[in-house]
């Protein structure tokens, strides 16, 4: 499925939060698992992102609808997709309830990630590698290496 609500939570130990509703044939697998993987996909999968996000796993196979293809997971049986630049294997911590989701919290256990369009920082390079974001209503837009800026906090903390 896609996922727009998600977040780093903690780094020791490494945690991984995600809202999704109960009614997704996700959250049963999740549920049933206790286990879930995190692609991180770039701006060119926007289509691939729409049609897992359109579609319910309850009713077609979407791994062979949309042609989807997967490398190995390392530490779970999570499906891992070729075609992101980072993935996370995670094993479910927690699943609560707010409002009319979930927040799912996972242990990351493994990560998989295409060293190549990362800086030697481990940031993500942007001149290699385009995220895709949603902005909502259908919406996806990508970001611009016009616009990055580098601000020291220690620096700008001072005032
Ligand atoms: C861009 C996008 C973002 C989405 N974000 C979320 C989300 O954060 N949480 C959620 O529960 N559903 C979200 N959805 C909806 C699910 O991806 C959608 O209901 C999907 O069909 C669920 O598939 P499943 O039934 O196979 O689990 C999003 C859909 C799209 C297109």
């Amino acid at each position: 499925m896609a996922v727009a609500w998600h977040t780093f939570i903690s780094s020791k130990p490494p945690l991984y939060g995600v809202s999704i509703s109960a009614k997704r044939f996700t959250y049963q697998l999740i549920a049933d698992s206790k286990e879930f993987g995190i692609n991180f996909l770039p701006f060119e999968a926007a289509e691939l992102v729409a049609s897992v996000g359109g579609s319910k796993g309850s009713e077609i196979d979407k791994f062979q609808r949309f042609n989807i293809a997967q490398s190995k997971p390392v530490r779970t049986a999570v499906p891992i997709l070729e075609a992101a630049y980072a993935a996370y294997e995670c094993r479910l911590a927690d699943d609560r309830g707010y409002g009319d989701h979930r927040w799912l919290v996972g242990e990351i256990v493994a990560v998989h990630w295409l060293k190549e369009v990362f800086t030697p920082d481990e940031v993500i390079d942007w001149a290699k590698v385009s995220p895709i974001l949603y902005l909502g209503n259908e919406l996806y837009i990508t970001t611009s290496k016009d616009t990055i800026r580098s601000l020291d906090r220690k620096v700008y903390g001072r005032g």
